[in-house]
């Protein structure tokens, strides 16, 4: 059963992901890959592109725009791919989790399980909720990078996160990167 739910969504982020391509994104109009030169350029990015996605929360992050992993963070020192990009939620749990989409049944509705943070997230979450936007770490060997920003609530959230006010932290975006090699 669950394998079938996976093929259905599997299916789905397929045909979503032709559907937005199929969209007018001719190959002369078609974007390169994105290239940040921060990680705060990064974050903003998919920050914008999650509030502009359509749906609520974690169904967000299945827009192709939230998908789409091709960008690099170039600091100019090193070169960085996204490994993962997951939502960090704290609203509806006592215990702040990662989100961790598994299906769409057949009406389409949402499941996902989540995931107990590291110990990097753990200490990031309490950073970004004492105000800080993002925090990041390096493994010591350069190799990979963890990156945790901060999602917070601007006006147009509030007519639905109506228990909140401007500025609250409403979730993250948990990033994993790995280093890759300079052309
Ligand atoms: C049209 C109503 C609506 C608007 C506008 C809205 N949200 Fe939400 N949001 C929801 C609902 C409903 C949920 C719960 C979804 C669920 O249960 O899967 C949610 C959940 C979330 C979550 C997951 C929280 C958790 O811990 O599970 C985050 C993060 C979030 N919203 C951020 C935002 C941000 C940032 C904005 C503004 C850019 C925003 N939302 C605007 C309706 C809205």
């Amino acid at each position: 059963m669950r394998a079938i739910f996976v093929a259905v969504a599997i299916l789905f982020v397929t045909l979503g992901g032709k559907a937005f391509s199929a969209q007018g994104l001719s190959p002369q109009q078609a974007t390169p890959p994105q290239i940040w030169e921060s990680r705060e350029e990064m974050h903003d990015d998919y920050v914008r592109r999650f509030e502009s996605a359509a749906g609520f929360g974690m169904s967000r992050m299945l827009r192709p725009p939230m998908l789409d992993r091709g960008g690099t963070l170039d600091t100019g020192r090193s070169r960085y791919a996204i490994e993962a990009l997951e939502l960090v939620g704290h609203l509806q749990t006592d215990t702040p989790a990662a989100y961790v989409p598994t299906a769409h049944d057949a009406s389409l509705r949402l499941s996902f399980d989540s995931r107990a943070l590291t110990s990097f997230e753990t200490t990031a979450l309490a950073a970004l909720r004492s105000g800080n936007q993002l925090v990041s770490n390096d493994d010591g060997s350069g190799g990979a990078l963890a990156v945790m920003g901060a999602l917070r609530a601007k006006e147009s959230c509030l007519k639905c996160h109506g228990s909140r006010k401007a500025g609250d932290l409403l979730g993250a975006f948990t990033y994993r990167l790995r280093r890759i090699a300079h052309d």
